[in-house]
């Protein structure tokens, strides 16, 4: 399992500066006096730093860094200097840190933050963005990143600061983990292991097997996995560090570990991306842990629904009708609308059994929401503004994209079905939006709920601001964020 990379937070050592090997980052205002750190790299480099600064004038952006390759009067190999005012946002503040995080590769890295305010959420920066997916690549397996050392004024302040921050990062490299994981490796069976595994830091841990979901009548969820030789699993996770008896927030994860579409079979051409169809129930899976790491003072359910969408002998066929466990009827007219079959019974699940505070599904529910937001963006739907506010607000202040998109009636009217209570589809136009109609039929009156149509970031194809290529860990931040405003303040 990847881990973010162990950081030491020290108080400030000028006289340490000089002999420090690998890279030396360094914080430089835009403007005024340089702080105490800056001064003394700039007389050890012979006036690099102000010869810089001035060459640079007003021309320099907040965040830019510029690297100084083996500077003479120094043990370090580069100097890269930061131009960071003291007053900046969160944002700007990890975005530098993820640069300096992609410069470093695997090199030592001394971070001199001095006084910055900012300084734990560079170093926020810095561990998200050191991140590698190389558990199946032979050659690169033994090499490990080296130490990354921060020295600040008031080293125990920051450390404090950065404990959670790192927790949650752990968080999002778990969910990084799992969604890049190959179907082969990442099955159902294995999937709910490293789930299990959570019981360490003290989460609450229940995988239910098929048994207990045909006693449970999850007759939709069961029918999505029928062809595959991969046992359907429901995992429930439960983190309990709120008041006993007061109500959880649920997070509700689509764990397709591999989607081939079933009878309705998908194209060959792009069908590896598959892999990362679990991507709901792996940011479930990474909120958890953060929330546990941080120790939360919040109680959260997660449950996830672990399947495989596979076409066989005994798969659910276009056209089948299949029942709910809340016990409505289903015209299957597409097996590749998979998703909302898994997530209704699980939904209702956890409204049954818990009675959530307010409940949020996160999936990679439709191609449909990339037509719509690309990349950038997650699909939000919700049913109650000041829920799906405080969700947008999270996310804004994490700087993880997501945009409200529309419910309505005669969306849900699309999937009126000749011989069922409801069909799966609704047809080409708005295929996110009728997705989200399906789900909302499953959501009691009176529970504040949010649906996330992840498709589009779970995993990207160019590296992002804070991880290479592959999986983003997207929505992890921002829910903790969700639980830290609305719970536990
Ligand atoms: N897992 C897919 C959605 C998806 C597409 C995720 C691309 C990530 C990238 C989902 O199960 C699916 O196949 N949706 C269909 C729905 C359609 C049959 C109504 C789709 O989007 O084409
Ligand atoms: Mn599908
Ligand atoms: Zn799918």
């Amino acid at each position: 399992m990847s881990k973010p990379v162990s950081m030491s937070i020290i108080p400030t050592d000028l006289d340490a500066i000089e002999a420090a090997t690998g890279r030396v980052s360094v914080l430089v205002p835009l403007e005024g006096n340089l702080w105490q750190e800056a001064r003394r790299v700039n007389r050890l480099t012979k006036g690099a730093i102000e010869r810089m600064r001035a060459e640079k004038g007003d021309k320099a952006k907040i965040g830019e860094i510029v690297s100084l390759a083996w500077p003479a009067g120094m043990a370090a190999s580069a100097v890269d200097v930061v131009f960071l005012p003291r007053r900046c946002s969160v944002e700007e503040a990890r975005k530098v840190g993820a640069g300096l995080g992609k410069r470093r590769g695997s090199d030592e890295l001394l971070l001199l933050a001095g006084n910055h305010p900012k300084a734990a959420e560079i170093a926020m920066g810095i561990a998200l963005r050191d991140y590698g997916f190389e558990d199946h690549k032979t050659a690169e397996a033994a090499e490990d990143a080296r130490a990354v050392t921060v020295m600040a004024s008031k080293a125990d302040e920051v450390e404090a600061e950065a404990a959670p921050l790192l927790a949650v990062a752990e968080g999002v490299f778990f969910t990084r983990d799992l969604v890049n994981e190959p179907a082969n490796v990442l099955t159902t069976t294995e999937f709910a292991k490293r789930l299990d595994d959570m019981r360490s830091i003290g989460l609450d841990v229940e995988i239910l097997e098929e048994k207990q979901l045909a006693e449970l009548k999850m007759g939709a969820l069961l029918s999505v996995g029928e062809g595959s030789d991969s046992p359907s699993k429901v995992v429930v996770m439960q983190w309990k560090g709120g008041e006993k008896d007061a109500a959880p927030l649920a997070l509700i994860g689509k764990g397709v570990v591999f989607d081939t579409g079933g009878i309705s079979l998908k194209p060959a051409a792009g069908m590896e991306d598959m892999t990362m169809d679990m991507g709901g129930a792996g940011v479930v899976a990474g909120a958890m842990r953060a929330l546990a790491l941080r120790k939360a003072a919040a109680n959260v359910i997660g449950i996830v629904g672990l399947v495989e969408n596979m076409p066989s002998g005994n798969a659910t066929r276009p056209g089948d009708v299949v029942t709910s466990m809340k016990g409505d009827t289903i015209e299957v007219i597409n097996t590749d609308a998979e998703g909302r079959l898994v997530l209704c019974d699980i939904m209702h699940y956890a409204q049954e059994r818990f009675k959530p505070d307010a409940m949020i599904d996160l999936a990679t529910l439709t191609g449909a929401v990339i037509i719509a937001l690309g990349h950038e963006n997650a699909g939000v739907y919700a049913n109650d503004d000041a829920f799906c506010n405080a969700f947008l607000n999270a996310a804004a202040q994490e700087n993880e994209g997501a945009w409200r998109m529309p419910l309505g009636k005669a969306y849900a009217d699309q999937l009126k079905s000749r011989i069922a209570d409801v069909k799966n589809v609704g047809g080409r136009p708005a295929g996110s939006v009728t997705a989200a109609e399906f789900l909302q039929r499953y959501v009691a009156e009176g529970t504040p709920w949010i649906h996330l149509d992840i498709a589009g970031v779970a995993s990207v194809k160019s590296e992002t601001d804070y991880a290479p290529s592959g999986a983003t860990g997207w929505g992890v931040m921002a829910l903790s964020r969700l639980v830290s405003n609305r719970y536990e303040s």
